[in-house]
């Protein structure tokens, strides 16, 4: 891999040019092909080993992690975060030394992102966020790669995310502005997006002629939409909040009502785990826009293309130190 190789930590999308973005959705372009067809996968990764430290639930993250790594020829240890005792049982800098010298990637899903910083501020194995309080990178890379697969490319494109601008949101603006998308993102007011978060996504829209509007109004947000995004009112850690939120998002949620204010052949996206019901109806994540699936099943190329792109880079470090 050529300019991806710089890829070494993977915290939030800041960090990574568009060009790399674009580095990584081609490389997982042809390893979704190359599973596709080829009856052997090739083992770039034989002999190494990818470590999963999660303290919140996960299908996706962690199966499509584990997935990935065995298919590249690399081994997996799904860790017990109990047992790890990151920051507890031992200092984070000291765990994330001698961890990240046995491991060749660590893959961590946890509530503080700056509990993340500081793992990958002391570890010598790249460290990838497979979520936090605040970001999801590896879902919005594949959120971006999804639309750029269903609608035959991004730039130009209209993204109505609809909901809470939470982990998601932030992550899903930060790619789509990169890859040239008009970006809105409706959500009730107190429940708007970071502004950090969104003055990163700004700009990248700036350079690559996209956009970011925060809006409130959600058939303003959809109308005309080539795609539709929503994710779940209350996130892991807020459930003590659902009931209240159930009332509050109300008004937002994706139905077909709602849909029928976006373009024609509108796609419509979540992350999953979906709570049907409420911010989405099971008529519209079982019918003909929805792409769920498929975008889930487009964790395991993206993240076989980050995997590859994060070990090449650590092992580029190690050789010029
Ligand atoms: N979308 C996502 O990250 O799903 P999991 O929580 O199941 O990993
Ligand atoms: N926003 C959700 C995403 C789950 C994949 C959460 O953090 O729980």
């Amino acid at each position: 891999m050529t300019s991806a190789t710089h890829l070494t930590h993977l915290l939030t999308l800041d960090s990574i040019s568009p060009e790399e973005m674009e580095n990584l959705f081609t490389q997982a372009r042809l390893l979704k092909l190359a599973r596709a067809t080829a009856s052997k996968s090739a083992q770039p990764l034989a002999g190494r080993t990818v470590a999963l430290l999660f303290e919140k639930p996960s299908l996706r993250t962690r199966i499509s992690f584990e997935v990935a790594a065995r298919e590249l020829g690399a081994n997996s240890l799904y860790l017990s975060w109990q047992e790890v005792g990151l920051g507890q049982r031992e200092a984070v800098k000291d765990a994330a030394r001698v961890l990240g010298s046995y491991v060749h990637a660590i893959v961590i899903r946890t509530f503080s992102h700056a509990l993340v910083e500081e793992l990958a501020q002391w570890s010598p194995a790249p460290v990838i966020n497979g979520l936090t309080d605040s970001h999801h990178p590896c879902q919005g890379l594949t959120d971006v790669f999804t639309i750029e697969e269903q609608l035959g490319g991004a730039a130009g494109k209209t993204l109505a995310y609809v909901g809470d601008g939470n982990n998601c949101a932030h992550s899903l603006a930060q790619a789509a502005a990169k890859a040239g998308m008009r970006v809105r993102i409706v959500t009730p007011k107190g429940y708007e997006p970071s502004p950090d978060a969104i003055a990163s996504a700004q700009r990248d829209a700036a350079l690559s002629g996209g956009s970011i509007t925060l809006l409130h109004d959600p058939v303003e947000a959809v109308a005309g939409a080539d795609a539709i995004y929503t994710d779940v009112w209350a996130s892991m850690g807020q459930e003590h909040e659902a009931e209240a939120r159930r009332a509050i998002f109300a008004p937002y949620q994706v139905n077909e009502a709602l849909l029928s204010h976006a373009a024609p052949g509108v796609i419509v996206l979540h992350p999953l785990p979906a709570h049907r019901g409420e911010e989405i109806t099971d008529e519209v994540i079982d019918g003909p826009h929805s792409r769920v699936i498929v975008q889930a099943e487009n964790r395991l190329h993206v993240q076989k293309a980050i995997l590859r792109a994060a070990v090449a880079a650590r092992r580029q470090a190690a050789l010029t130190a």
